[in-house]
């Protein structure tokens, strides 16, 4: 069976330029929804320290902060379903991709840092 996961910067329009302010650090993330906690938590790092529970699953830090990620990205993955893992077997509703998305992207930030 072929089963490809499409690359979540695929449809990443070209980068804006942001003019970056090294001085000022960012604010921490809002907390995660709580359906993004229970729906997701249990194998993805959600929040801060981003330590997944299964070693297997990407924290949502890291997948927001990869190169090209939008809002757009994250919301056309999610919508996509027949791209997901096997291990994640679910739909999930337009409302649940708007605050996924919503909430992930929050997690990109200007002074990321990937964990070693
Ligand atoms: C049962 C465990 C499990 C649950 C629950 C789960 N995931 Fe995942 N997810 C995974 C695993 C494992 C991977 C990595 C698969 C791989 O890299 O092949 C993954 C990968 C991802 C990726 C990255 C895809 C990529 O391009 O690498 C995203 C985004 C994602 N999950 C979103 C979610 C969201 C949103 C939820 C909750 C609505 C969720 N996941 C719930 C196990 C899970």
């Amino acid at each position: 069976m072929l089963k490809a996961i499409a690359p979540l910067a695929a449809l990443a329009p070209a980068p804006l330029l942001v003019a970056a302010c090294a001085t000022t650090p960012e604010p921490a993330p809002p907390p995660p929804p709580s359906f993004v906690e229970a729906a997701c938590g249990g194998c993805h790092a959600v929040e801060p320290p981003f330590l997944s529970p299964n070693p297997n699953a990407p924290s949502f830090e890291s997948v927001a902060n990869r190169p090209g990620v939008t809002k757009a990205t994250i919301r056309a993955w999610l919508i996509n379903a027949h791209n997901y893992p096997e291990q994640m077997d679910f739909d999930l509703t337009r409302d649940r991709v708007e605050e996924v998305s919503t909430y992930m992207i929050t997690l990109r930030r200007r002074d990321y840092v990937p964990m070693p």
